[in-house]
């Protein structure tokens, strides 16, 4: 071998992202529809009622990045790429991507082939990585389940391949949600055989054969808790980058044992306690509180999850309460407690759309503004934890630590050794009382200078170790050692 072909091939593999990579990241999701058009459109109509395609592509998000970007994002996470049932069902259009019909083939509505390498490239060049959306579970077929002809599947193309129509009635029982079919009788969602050595080899060669075609550093697996859990572990190794499951499921004794399968899941368990706590001023903290704790007992690596409060199959956060403290304090969280953040496209301008199509607005009307609260508070947020990661060495691995919480106010920690970062929620709104918080537990040393990094206000450890922390308006405070923010850009 050559040695530039030598040299190419260590760099090929070295790019493989690995979970070790992926902890560091921060995660912008985003429907490849609704995010931004090749031509730059902010007022092409997108009426999210019809669910219907709005002509968002792969290059529209090239010629976004600096947006993305510039809130601190390192990695962005799209929507399912394959190619679509192509009709117009009684649910509208496969906009979203979650009804494939050839796995083979990408889905023409958001560019060529090129233009998703392209997009793969555009993020390598800027250090950033690319996670993309997959469905192992099911194929889409606009139709009754009898009426399903199995030759439009790619490579799934004969019906033995998939298990016989059954409906799933029964969430609590894990063979019907297993081998039962999503969907319904306007548009079918047949439900691959899994368990078949044939279909398992079928899908494993795919998914190495698409991370290499399109140079890709993550995937999000759709419907995972739809699959017997020992179809996973050879999927994530065929794969052979940071894979992380959607289970849709806020028990974390249920969700958490998937992680044994794959790299990672989406946090459900935190996602519910977390929205209750803040979606508006009488939510629980002692929930909140309590699911840090469950979680990192329960899951086998709580530094692995995917922390969120928005997604396309969830309500908006604004769409419960319109109170912009509020909504920091959940971004704030999302950033700064364990796991990967993940923020969905839209929320940084406080869209508040309901559930599902109503969620799934175009971030093109927002006009992409940079001056928006929370644009500018998520990039404070992780830049801040930017800052904390490459000051200490653990702190990606430190397991996050509540140390306080009363009614209204929870407080957490990650790092240690005087380099940690302590966030301070509260859930008392934009009306709040003024006040000085006197915190106890953050670790720092009396005497200590810490800067709350939101508002560059700089407070002194007192004799006694409690932190004299001024809160005001319900907003979130993080704080972080005065001294150990040079190069950090914050505060100085
Ligand atoms: C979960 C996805 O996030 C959702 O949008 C999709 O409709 C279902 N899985 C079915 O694929």
């Amino acid at each position: 071998m050559n040695v530039i072909l030598l040299l190419f091939t260590v760099a090929a593999t070295a790019l493989a992202a690995t979970p070790a990579d992926w902890r560091s990241r921060s995660i912008y999701f985003l429907l490849t529809d609704r995010f931004a058009r090749t031509d730059n459109s902010t007022t092409a109509t997108c009426d999210t009622r019809v669910g219907k395609y709005c002509g968002g592509t792969w290059r529209g998000i090239i010629n976004q990045l600096d947006y993305i970007q510039g809130m601190g994002f390192s990695a962005i996470w799209i929507t399912p790429v394959t190619a679509q049932l192509p009709q117009d069902t009684p649910y509208g259009q496969a906009y979203h991507g979650y009804w494939q019909q050839d796995a083979y083939s990408l889905n023409p509505h958001y560019g060529t082939a090129d233009d998703l390498k392209s997009l793969a490239s555009a993020l390598h060049a800027r250090g950033m990585y690319l996670m993309v959306d997959v469905v192992a579970n099911h194929m889409g077929y606009d139709g009754a389940s009898n009426s399903v002809d199995y030759s439009f599947f790619n490579p799934f193309n004969k019906q033995e391949y998939f298990h016989s129509y059954c409906p799933i009635t029964d969430y609590d029982n894990q063979t019907n949600v297993q081998d039962c079919w999503l969907g319904d009788n306007k548009v079918s969602l047949p439900d691959l055989d899994t368990t078949r050595s044939d279909v398992q080899v079928m899908w494993y060669d795919w998914v190495k054969s698409f991370v290499s075609n399109y140079s890709i550093d993550g995937l999000r697996i759709d419907t995972v808790r739809h699959v017997q859990k020992e179809f996973w572990p050879g999927y994530n190794e065929a794969a052979g980058v940071y894979c992380i499951g959607e289970v849709l499921d806020g028990d974390a004794s249920y969700t958490c044992p998937y992680q044994k399968y794959l790299d990672g899941v989406l946090n459900y368990p935190m996602y519910y306690p977390l929205l209750r706590a803040f979606k508006s001023t009488s939510g629980s903290m002692g929930d909140l509180y309590h699911m840090i704790n469950t979680v990192k007992d329960n899951c086998p690596d709580s530094t692995l999850l995917g922390t969120f409060i928005e997604n396309h199959d969830n309500p908006r956060f604004a769409s419960y309460t319109k109170d912009m403290s509020l909504a920091k304090n959940v971004a704030a969280f999302s950033i700064l407690a364990d796991g990967i953040p993940i923020i969905y496209a839209g929320q940084e301008q406080h869209y508040s759309g309901g559930s599902d199509p109503f969620n799934r607005e175009a971030t093109w009307l927002s006009g992409y503004s940079t001056s928006s609260p929370l644009y500018k508070l998520l990039a404070r947020a992780n830049k801040i934890r930017s800052h904390a990661i490459r000051q200490d060495a653990k702190y990606l691995t430190y397991k996050n630590y509540p140390i306080y919480s009363d009614t209204t106010t929870l407080a957490m920690r990650k790092g240690f050794n005087g380099t940690q970062l302590i966030t301070v929620l509260s859930n008392l709104g934009s009306g709040g009382k003024a006040y000085t918080l006197s915190l106890m537990g953050t670790g720092y040393r009396a005497g200590t200078r810490v800067t709350e990094v939101f508002t560059c206000t700089t407070l002194t450890v007192n004799a006694d170790g409690s932190v004299p922390v001024p809160m005001a308006s319900g907003l979130p405070r993080v704080l972080f050692p005065t001294g150990k923010l040079s190069g950090s850009a914050i505060c100085i």
